[in-house]
């Protein structure tokens, strides 16, 4: 079977042809970040007229590129939540007419569930059983991900996403939007050492996070501590460590308590090489394996949700003519795909 995947949830427009014979065939990804920059962060309605702007030139392009016309198109998967309403009305609506007109089925595909599935776009992938640590702006989750659709919540952040922190430390530090990667950047230069931050729920039982008082503590330390020419990326490094330090640690208590070996990492922040490398190394002491997508694939994309929709096509699950999407909506509420 092969789908066409539409992702236009936030600020990124994407789109992808994926073959469950032969894979993926070709992806096209067109980031807003320009358009936003000077606002410093997402202006939704921005966004929407963007993605009308884009989406069907995309589209286009894909298709040549994957060498495919219409009538290869098997199936349409789109995003349908969580995310910006307007923004996601653009790929929903666009999505399930090309099916209508085309005659193909069409599926609405969680968001969160594309980054979890996309490690397994990869060759080397991961099988089920296994834990998932999904890190993105707008959410912080740890799963037990049984198969496809079969989502136990672990624990989550109790107040700010992970990606959130990232994007609103950068703006203390006057970093451009968006402000995860910049943060990165910056730590590399400084000395992660130079500020003790709070490891936050560490000290607590149970799998959930919070954010806020780091953030909060960051603050502090930029406002109060004496200006020195290192001390945006001290800071930018302490924070860094505070936060992958917390990320970590979770992750190690979820694998312990399930008894699982597999950790899976996805979302816009598994991009960072921190994160990466300190996973990569307690998996090697502890002889856990761990799995992330590839760097283009780690932040929001079109490959991912036609992958994911395109299981649950072949698995017989589509929609009915009505679109709808849904700006809040919880990962355990999806059906199994068996
Ligand atoms: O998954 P994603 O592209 O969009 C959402 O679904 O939210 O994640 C975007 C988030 C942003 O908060 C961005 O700052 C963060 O991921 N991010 C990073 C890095 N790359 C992206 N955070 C830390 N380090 C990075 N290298
Ligand atoms: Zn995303």
């Amino acid at each position: 079977m092969r789908v066409l995947g539409i992702e236009t949830s936030c600020d990124e427009t994407g789109v992808a042809v994926y073959d469950s014979e032969k894979g993926l065939l070709a992806h096209r990804l067109y980031s807003q970040i320009q358009l936003h920059a000077d606002y410093g962060g997402v202006v939704p309605e921005l966004a929407s007229r963007d993605h009308v702007r884009k989406l069907i030139p995309l589209i286009k392009e894909v298709l040549a590129a994957a060498n495919s016309q219409a009538t290869d198109i098997d199936g349409i998967a789109y995003t349908s939540g969580p995310g910006l309403a307007g923004a996601l009305m653009v790929g929903a609506l666009t999505g399930r007419s090309l099916a209508y007109a085309w005659r193909v089925p069409a599926i609405g595909v969680h968001h969160m569930e594309g980054h979890l599935l996309a490690p397994l776009l990869e060759e080397n992938k991961p099988e089920f059983p296994f834990i998932a640590l999904l890190v993105s702006g707008g959410h912080t989750q740890l799963l037990k991900v049984e198969g496809i659709g079969q989502y136990e919540l672990l624990g989550e952040s109790v107040d700010d996403a992970a990606g959130e922190a990232f994007d609103k430390v950068a703006k203390m530090l006057h970093l451009d939007y968006p402000g995860g990667p910049n943060v990165a950047r910056l730590a590399l230069q400084g000395n992660s050492e130079a500020f003790n931050f709070p490891r936050p729920m560490l000290d607590r039982a149970g799998l959930d996070f919070s954010f806020s008082g780091l953030k909060t503590a960051v603050l502090n330390a930029n406002n109060q501590t004496e200006d020195y020419p290192q001390k945006k990326a001290d800071i930018a490094a302490s924070f860094e460590a505070a936060i992958v330090d917390s990320l970590v640690k979770k992750c190690e208590r979820a694998l312990k308590q399930t008894g699982l070996k597999r950790l899976v990492m996805a979302g816009g922040v598994s991009a960072n090489l921190r994160l990466r490398a300190q996973l990569q190394d307690l998996a090697m002491r502890k002889r856990w394996q761990v799995f992330y997508p590839s760097a283009a694939f780690c932040t929001d994309n079109g490959a991912m949700i036609a992958y994911a929709g395109c299981q649950r096509l072949v698995a017989g699950q589509q929609e009915n003519l009505s679109v709808t999407v849904k700006s809040r909506w919880p990962m355990v509420e999806l059906p199994a795909v068996n």
